[in-house]
């Protein structure tokens, strides 16, 4: 493992040069293959991670935890129910003493205006590498695994390729803004043309959008936005349908400060966009071979149909969820 790594944060891809992001593809191509051949890689013998999960998880949780155990480790599965957090320790006592305990931090806190930096809190405190297992910007772990499947499909020079990244209706619950905007943040870093389509109620947040059209401008990719979903999947090689909150609709400041407000409008808003989903008609706009991914879980029949998602010639969601675990190792295994 590359030595060079070790302890270093990971929050965002953003702070991981590009010529880095590639040892860890390395690095996620080759545990794959371990992993199917049965080799033992036990790169991180008797190590501990800690989890910390303020939300529910099944792809991060297990990925991460079944990660440590197949690289000869493991992972406390916790929730703040379980720590002191729900009697109000704050990030960083908590990052002192568990990075004294272990070797790696890893959080899940998506809390609108408030995960990023509890994220960033234990990082400045922490000895060891804190990892984020998403939060309310950034899915950096979901960044690498739609990566790594692009790659997979597509193959490693995906200049030019058209990706759609639109937002569908859900009702399940608001889901966080961090999936698209990683995606955005990293995909026009490896050449890739990004079209976003959201209903003008439902935007990211206007200080991702700057940052990404920085990274697209250094990567050579392109990047265009939308308020019409058809126009968006015109062309498309892959499209991803996914539901977000409307958070960046507000300002972060406004929206803590009048939260149940500001979910009320959300709420209202979003029975407008019933008409947002991914289905047959819509998929026949997009490219011949155009291939369907999303982070999971997918809410069936109103962000994407069961048609689309279940068949076998458009869908690479489950090869998507699957990478999960090997890029999670391979942060782990270069991190920790
Ligand atoms: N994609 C993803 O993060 O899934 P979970 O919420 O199940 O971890």
């Amino acid at each position: 493992m590359n030595p060079n790594f070790k302890g270093k944060h990971f929050i965002t891809e953003d702070n991981w040069t590009k010529d880095e992001l590639d040892i860890v593809f390395e690095t996620s191509f080759d545990l794959k293959k371990k992993f199917y051949n049965e080799e033992p890689h036990l790169y991180l013998p008797h190590k501990t991670l800690f989890m910390i999960f303020f939300e529910q998880s099944t792809r991060t949780r297990n990925s991460m935890e079944a990660g440590m155990t197949q690289l000869g480790g493991h992972a406390h599965d916790l929730t703040p129910d379980k720590m002191q957090i729900t009697h109000g320790e704050v990030a960083k006592d908590t990052a002192i003493i568990l990075s004294r305990m272990g070797h790696g931090i890893a959080c899940r806190n998506c809390f609108y205006g408030i995960g990023n930096k509890y994220l960033n809190e234990m990082a400045e405190y922490s000895k060891k590498p804190v990892m984020s297992l998403q939060d309310d910007v950034y899915h950096p772990f979901q960044g690498l695994a739609d990566l790594m499947t692009i790659f997979e499909h597509f193959g490693r020079n995906t200049k030019g390729l058209k990706v759609t990244v639109s937002w569908a209706y859900a009702d399940t619950h608001s889901k966080p803004l961090s999936v698209p905007q990683t995606q955005i943040l990293l995909f026009p870093r490896y050449g890739i043309d990004v079209t976003v389509a959201h209903p003008k109620e439902f935007p990211l947040s206007k200080g991702i959008i700057e940052k990404a059209k920085k990274n697209t401008e250094a990567g050579g990719g392109r990047l265009k936005f939308t308020n019409n979903m058809d126009e968006a999947f015109e062309g498309a090689q892959i499209v991803v349908p996914k539901n977000w909150g409307g958070f960046g609709y507000y300002d972060v400041n406004h929206y803590l400060n009048n939260e149940d407000e500001c979910k009320k409008e959300m709420r209202s808003n979003l029975e407008k966009y019933k008409s947002w989903i991914c289905d047959d008609r819509i998929i026949k706009l997009a490219d011949k071979g155009v291939k369907l991914m999303h982070a999971l879980p997918a809410d069936r029949n109103n962000e994407v149909t069961d048609e689309i998602l279940d068949n076998p010639d458009i869908s690479i969601v489950f090869d998507e969820a699957e990478n999960r675990l090997h890029t999670g190792k391979a942060i782990m295994a270069l991190t920790m």
